[in-house]
């Protein structure tokens, strides 16, 4: 008999405007995982949002569990492994994060690694390089994060956010690491301090939940939209027409192009139905917070 396990991550969107690589919040969009020990690797995709060529040396499932086990002194053994998900890739809704935290996970069940929240929460923010998307995969919830020079995350949840979420998915992807070559390398100090003001007030307005301030703090980031926004499909409209709608405020969904709006969940199903009048191009899902974070099921012993 050998074990089998299901590892299931959220998605996320990061930044929420100007949390710029420290905000996250995670949706309930789905990564998911059945793991068993094998005597070979295999890994197979059940979802159209994957792609069917798998060569498994370079599938980042394989090598983050791999290098998991490496930190800490342990091979891991050949596993067959199932992997669905509701994440398109490079979209800006934390597929790579959810991914990375999978397969942390995965390392810690097949070689027992006893690896704490906070060891989950510091490998895979060290390997994404920033803490946003990560900490929320993790934790569940909206997050807010910050990461050390020796990359130890601090993080402080909200909890109990009363507000609905729409993703505005284009057809385009836009890798994260395309979308930060556009950044600036410096801010002058006066921008900086602007910047910094806006994303303290987003911080302070999500702990107070003023969902008007969200709203309007939301749409105020001085750090990545004024550079990227030129990448993003109907980036304006989009902002337009759903404020219009009654949304709170939106902005891009971690490096995009998926933009997300913070709507009151009364109007959810109305608000849909208008946004996908206006912007038929796009896939657009109405979602709310995932409150769990990673969790592991193990599944009945199944023969060997
Ligand atoms: N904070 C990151 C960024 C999220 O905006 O580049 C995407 O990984």
């Amino acid at each position: 008999m050998s074990k089998k396990w299901q590892i299931t991550v959220p998605g996320s969107t990061a930044n929420l405007g100007p949390g710029f690589d420290s905000i996250g919040l995670s949706l309930n969009l789905y990564l998911d995982l059945t793991v068993s020990l094998a005597d070979q690797w295999e890994i197979t995709h059940v979802s159209d949002h994957l792609p069917q060529d798998i060569v498994i040396e370079e599938h980042l499932i394989y090598t983050i569990a791999r290098e998991t086990a490496a930190r800490f002194n342990k091979e891991l053994p050949p596993c067959r492994v199932v992997m669905r998900s509701e994440l398109p890739f490079a979209r800006g809704l934390g597929s790579s994060a959810a991914a990375i935290v999978a397969a942390i996970e995965l390392a810690n069940l097949v070689c027992d690694l006893q690896l704490t929240t906070q060891d989950k929460l510091n490998i895979s923010s060290q390997i994404e390089g920033h803490p946003d998307n990560a900490s929320a995969s993790v934790l569940g919830g909206l997050t807010i994060s910050q990461m050390d020079e020796q990359g130890i995350v601090d993080t402080i949840p909200v909890t109990d956010l009363d507000a609905s979420f729409v993703v505005f998915i284009p057809k385009v992807e836009l890798k994260t690491s395309e979308a930060r070559k556009v950044l600036p390398e410096q801010f002058e100090r006066g921008y900086a301090v602007r910047a910094s003001a806006n994303a303290n007030m987003l911080a302070a307005s999500l702990i107070a939940k003023d969902y008007v301030r969200i709203g309007r703090y939301m749409e105020s980031d001085l750090f990545h939209e004024p550079f990227r926004s030129a990448l993003i499909p109907n980036f304006d409209e989009i902002h337009r027409v759903a404020k219009e709608a009654g949304a709170y405020g939106t902005a891009l969904s971690g490096a995009g192009p998926t933009v997300i709006s913070i709507i009151p969940p009364a109007i959810g199903n109305q608000f849909v139905l208008t946004m996908k009048k206006y912007f038929p191009k796009h896939e657009i899902i109405l979602t709310k917070a995932d409150h769990q974070g990673i969790s592991v099921q193990v599944l009945n012993d199944v023969p060997a």
